[in-house]
């Protein structure tokens, strides 16, 4: 059974959905602070950066409009066992991140061990994936793809903020006319694995905000008409200007559109403030809801508790120009491609590293047997919402059988409850290190 989350008109009815008593302006203006920082990475000239902006030269902005759902609340198929299995993975996995955490100032970012790439890290994320096929299926007939994302907001720390699910694709104007090379519909089951009331960190959803998925050229016109005093406008511009002249590396890449979303939704509800609503959830209990509906909320004070939390995101099939099949292929310059692919395949193997693996190949021996050297491309391996690879291949990680890679995992997490930490093997911190000094992409 689900009920209907109950907009500000009608205030909650049933007691299960309640106002955080955040609004979106302030939430996301908060983050928008938080990430900020990111900025200062990159030093760029004045002059360049007024070049590439009007008045001297036109933007080109569009803005995705989706068909929306209300969220809902549903029970998923989590039985006692399943729960805990998941909240022990999720915690062993945590430690990892945190032995290479101040790798990014987001939380979105390759090298995270959550996301698409908890499949690897996370064993029973399959067996939640199986048992809750049906009831995905139920709500959204025309899912073709559903990934497992399993996170947690470790205690005494805030959970990310004010977002909204975005894709390259979503960037290019013409690819938005058209509908290609994005989910036209996106939706997310946000389960909770720990009770999630006020205090405890529980996820945010800003309802009653209009779901919109702009590009960044829209929302920078937009908050020029707004108004941006002379910091806010100076950051803004800088923001525009890496990611338009593609300076940014894939890494802050997910930080500087968030930074520019966050400050977007600050300026346009300042004066027509948005709640944000909670679910006080039981362990099982998913909210479903439209990726597109901006989310999330780091203001609310930290949690005693770790909050853990997994997630189907689904799409529907994706459709891409002819001749492509991924996001990867709108980057036209084939050494950027092949550099993209490269940084992809290094992301992976040092998350592979952090578990034992010598390399990602030994890895795809394992689980392909004796298809590994197939050439498989490591975006084939899982979706990639920062490249656009929606659709899953022949090669998708959660479809094969993982057993033999979950035992590897198994004992490396036995040995951090043994030792009680985690200490990064040196040749993935010489890998990390490898990665990080090779800047961004160019
Ligand atoms: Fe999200």
């Amino acid at each position: 059974m689900s009920d209907t989350l109950t907009p500000a008109a009608e205030p909650a009815v049933t007691g299960t959905y309640q106002q955080s008593g955040t609004f979106l302006h302030s939430s996301a203006g908060a983050h928008a602070d938080k990430l900020m920082p990111v900025l200062d990475k990159y030093p760029v000239s004045a002059a360049d950066v007024a070049l590439r902006l009007p008045p001297n030269r036109a933007l080109n902005p569009s803005c995705f409009y989706p068909e929306t759902t209300p969220t809902v609340v549903q029970r998923m198929n989590l039985d006692d066992d399943l729960a805990d299995h998941l909240a022990r993975q999720l915690r062993c996995q945590a430690v990892i991140q945190e032995s290479f955490a101040e790798a990014s100032i987001g939380n979105y970012f390759p090298l995270s061990t959550m996301f698409e790439n908890c499949v690897l890290f996370i064993p029973s994320a399959k067996r939640f994936y199986d048992l809750n096929q049906d009831i995905v299926y139920d709500h959204f007939p025309e899912v073709e793809t559903a990934v497992v994302n399993a996170f947690v907001v470790t205690a005494n720390k805030r959970s990310y903020g004010t977002h909204a699910a975005s894709g390259i694709a979503l960037q290019i104007p013409s690819l938005v006319k058209k509908q290609l090379g994005f989910p036209t519909e996106y939706r997310s089951f946000h389960t909770a694995l720990t009770p999630t009331p006020l205090d405890r960190q529980p996820f945010v959803i800003f309802e009653e905000a209009e779901v919109e998925a702009p590009n960044l050229q829209f929302v920078y016109e937009k908050m020029l008409e707004y108004g941006l005093d002379a910091a806010e406008k100076a950051a803004v511009d800088k923001a525009l200007y890496l990611f338009l002249e593609g300076k940014l590396s894939e890494i802050d890449l997910p930080t500087v559109r968030d930074f520019l979303m966050a400050k977007y939704w600050s300026k346009r509800y300042a004066e027509t403030p948005s709640p944000g609503y909670y679910c006080d959830s039981r362990v099982g209990d998913a909210l479903v809801f439209d990726n597109y509906r901006a989310h999330g909320d780091g203001t609310l004070p930290s949690s005693p508790k770790d909050r853990l939390t997994i997630d189907f995101r689904c799409f529907n099939k994706v459709h891409y120009p002819p001749g492509m099949t991924g996001g990867l292929d709108f980057i036209v310059d084939p050494d950027e491609r092949n550099y993209q692919i490269r940084r992809k395949r290094a992301s992976l193997e040092f998350l592979l590293a952090t578990l034992g693996y010598e390399n990602i190949d030994e890895f795809l021996r394992l689980v392909f047997g004796s298809r590994h050297n197939e050439n498989i491309n490591p975006f084939g391996l899982m979706t990639d919402l920062q490249f656009g690879v929606y659709n899953k291949s022949e090669y998708h990680l959660l479809d094969q059988n993982l057993d033999d890679h979950y035992e590897r995992v198994e004992r490396v997490y036995e040995q951090i409850e043994k030792d009680g930490e985690f200490v990064l093997p040196s040749h993935a911190k010489a890998m990390l290190d490898a990665l990080y000094s090779e800047g961004p992409a160019v």
